[in-house]
């Protein structure tokens, strides 16, 4: 059986997150600059945009610009952000012939002007689209997503709309850019590192972490399969003992 057909369709993850690394290694073992890397890395966005589609997951976020890139030298940046643009360009018309519907979380205010408006009017363009949400976390991080909804519930509480005895976990979660969707199941990392780098801290509570030492742009549809058929065989447990999990 090939590994596609191992996956248990019941089984599947509602919600796929991934830390897209390694573009910059994988451009320099083949001598060519880092920014080839990023390019490089579009076919995979594809087969795993498209893998997750066929399969049926709800929900795939792609972390694809930190909050900490910006610090990276200008050239790249300003690379990334044209890649960005036109990568859009190019995949809404497959985004509407597939029914996916494109979201995006961060501090886009941050973004470039024109790469903010096309990705507004590619969010607008597919907002009715229902087979799966395709997430892009741009300009994103975890710790500025949680001080934004904590200022935002502080204002309520000022405001006398919302009293402290209100804040639940529910309540904060309602309060982060990922409050439409279901929290990740499974976390994919390439390029071998194992860290979470600021990524859905409060999300990832019970998350099953996945890493994998292929780099970004050598990721295939085969790799996210043996990441979920990896996800499938592990016993989630949510604090509980296997035998409670079993009955
Ligand atoms: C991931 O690849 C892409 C972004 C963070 C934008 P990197 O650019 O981090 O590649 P490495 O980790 O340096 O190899
Ligand atoms: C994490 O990758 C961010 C994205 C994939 C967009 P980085 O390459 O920026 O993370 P660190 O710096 O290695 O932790
Ligand atoms: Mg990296």
């Amino acid at each position: 059986m090939s590994l596609k057909e191992q996956i248990v369709a019941e089984k599947l993850p509602r919600h796929i997150a991934v830390i897209m690394d390694g573009n910059g290694r994988w451009a320099k073992q083949k001598g060519k600059l880092r920014v080839f890397g990023h390019k490089s890395g579009v076919a995979s966005v594809r087969e795993t945009v498209e893998a997750c589609a066929e399969l049926g997951v709800e929900n795939l976020t792609l972390y694809a610009f930190s909050t900490e890139n910006w610090n990276r030298p200008k050239f790249e940046i300003d690379a990334l952000m044209e890649l960005l643009v036109i990568t859009i360009n190019k995949e809404i018309k497959t985004l509407k012939k597939n029914d996916i519907r494109l979201l995006a979380i961060g501090n886009l205010g941050a973004l470039p002007k024109r790469c903010n408006s096309e990705l507004q009017s590619a969010i607008e363009k597919t907002k009715t689209h229902k087979r799966m949400n395709l997430i892009l976390a741009l300009s994103y991080s975890s710790r500025w997503e949680i001080t934004q909804a904590m200022k935002n519930i502080a204002e309520e509480i000022q405001r006398k709309t919302l009293k402290a005895e209100d804040i639940t976990e529910e309540l904060i979660s309602s309060y982060l850019t990922t409050s439409q969707i279901p929290d990740p199941e499974l976390l994919i990392r390439t390029s071998g590192e194992h860290r979470i780098s600021n990524f859905m801290l409060w999300q990832m509570a019970y998350a099953e972490l996945y890493f994998t030492p292929k780099l970004w742009p050598d990721f295939r549809k085969e790799d996210l399969y043996a990441a979920i058929l990896d996800f499938q065989q592990r016993e989630r447990r949510f604090g509980k003992i296997s035998e409670q999990i079993k009955a």
